[in-house]
């Protein structure tokens, strides 16, 4: 009864889509645990009519795999609109979505969150985190502050009404005095709701119930997080993050099983690293080798389409991911995009002020003061996408990836080589 986490190791747009997607004939379930349509997951299929590429925001990357039940757990917020949009444009793509399930227990996002989440960006001025838009934030906000609304809400439309009323109450009065924007209609957002819960109504189930008897009868589940390790809210480049856990403690709270049951621990992680907002990022490039990272791997955001800040991979962030989340295995993405340098530097420590430090700072102010300490690797010209066995790799490419594993604390069992599910070389299996 394997339960394996797919986590984001560095913030986030490692690939764990298609991570997730190339594991999916191996399992019999794929669980979201936590985040929303804030996530941004391209999956690239090949048919015979060529490769098709899917961009997934809310529903889990295994929707794409027959055999698999995809499964939305409590721990996602839920825009119900994003979702019943995603559901429609994949079976317009032929796509079976008649197996999903979404748990009761899941939040809502309303249109009032996204609306506070886009009120609020613009009132923070140059303090912005850079968010989606999405209402993440405050979905979350209202989760733990108790005036949430969930899945299972919309089949009790008095309570659903009460509970509208009351968690718009004082967002309403922010909106319209602190904000100067104008209120939203509680009745409004409650008939829209209603006419959602019929729409979703068949997928709705009790998850944690059906994954804990799959567990049991000796099923396959892996654990799909959205976002990435240092977005984490706990973990994370805190403020700079996003509202929940993307770490591997969070896939047993969002997915309702027990901490024991998970078995083993990707982390995805890029053979260079990116990041989309605001926030630090030591390693960053702002020269041309930034934009031809950028170029080459095609490094734009899949939600909002904004250009991803570009840098070197860093050790100190992956020994970290490995640290806070228990890594297993290293799944290391997209070693093809680094083709053609002539050397490549990969972050080992950081300067903080004149201290060398191998360890993440624990405050936020030395991680803004955080000077990467470089070591230089050999590149190599070959093209590497055909490869399929680790000795396919050019010498270099293979001192790279050992090097890698070496610092970052724990194997890189697998490596991404290109965007299509084939394209990828296994060292050790990644389900056990
Ligand atoms: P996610 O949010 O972690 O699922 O990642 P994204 O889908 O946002 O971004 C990763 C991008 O890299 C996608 O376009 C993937 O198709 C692509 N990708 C994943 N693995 C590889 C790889 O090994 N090589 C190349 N060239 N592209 C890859
Ligand atoms: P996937 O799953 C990269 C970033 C946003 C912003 C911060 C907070 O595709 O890896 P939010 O809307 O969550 O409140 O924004 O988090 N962010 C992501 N960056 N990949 C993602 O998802 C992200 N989801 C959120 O850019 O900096
Ligand atoms: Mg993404």
């Amino acid at each position: 009864m394997p339960a394996i986490v797919v986590v984001g190791a560095q913030w986030g747009d490692e690939g764990k889509g298609k991570v997730t997607d190339v594991l999916g004939a191996q399992v019999d379930y794929v669980v979201r645990y936590q985040g929303g349509n804030n996530a941004g997951h391209t999956v690239v299929v090949n048919s015979p009519e060529g490769p098709q590429k899917f961009a997934l925001h809310l529903l889990p990357s295994g929707i794409l795999t027959p055999t698999v039940t995809p499964v939305i757990g409590n721990g996602v917020v839920v825009d119900p609109a994003v979702l019943l949009g995603e559901i429609v444009a994949l079976n317009e793509r032929g796509i079976d979505t008649s197996r999903l399930l979404i748990s009761a227990d899941a939040h809502l996002i309303t249109r009032y969150h996204v609306a506070m989440d886009k009120t609020v960006e613009r009132f923070m001025g140059n303090r912005k985190i850079g968010t989606t838009g999405r209402g993440i934030g405050p979905a979350y906000m209202d989760k733990v502050g108790r005036q949430g609304i969930r899945v299972q809400d919309l089949y009790d439309a008095s309570i659903l009404r009460q509970k509208v009323e009351g968690a718009l109450e004082p967002k309403n009065h922010m909106l319209v005095k602190v904000y100067n924007r104008r209120a939203v209609d509680a009745s409004e957002v409650t008939e829209e709701l209603l006419g959602y819960g019929e729409q979703i109504k068949r997928y709705v189930a009790d998850t944690s119930l059906v994954l804990d008897q799959a567990l049991e009868a000796g099923r396959t589940v892996l654990l799909e997080g959205g976002q990435g390790t240092l977005l984490d809210v706990d973990h994370g480049t805190y403020p700079f993050v996003t509202s929940s856990n993307p770490t591997a403690g969070g896939a047993a709270v969002g997915a309702g099983i027990g901490p024991t049951r998970i078995t083993g621990v990707v982390g995805i992680v890029k053979a260079y690293t990116t990041r989309v907002g605001e926030g630090p990022f030591p390693t960053e490039l702002f020269d041309e080798d930034g934009e031809k990272l950028r170029e080459i791997g095609g490094e734009r955001g899949v939600t909002t389409g904004r250009p991803r800040r570009c840098g070197w991979y860093d050790a100190v962030i992956a020994r970290y991911a490995t640290r806070v989340n228990g890594l297993t295995d290293f799944f290391l993405t997209k070693l093809d995009v680094l083709t053609g340098w002539e050397q490549i530097p990969v972050a080992v420590a950081y300067d903080i002020d004149g201290v060398v430090t191998e360890n993440m700072p624990v405050s936020q102010t030395d991680f803004h003061h955080a000077k990467p300490i470089f070591e230089y690797l050999p590149g190599w010209a070959e093209d590497i996408s055909t490869a399929r066995e680790f000795a396919d790799l050019p010498k270099n490419a293979q001192r790279y990836v050992e090097f890698l594993e070496e610092v970052s604390g724990a194997p890189m069992s697998a490596v991404g080589i290109g965007q299509a599910r084939d394209a990828v070389i296994e060292r050790r299996p990644l389900i056990r």
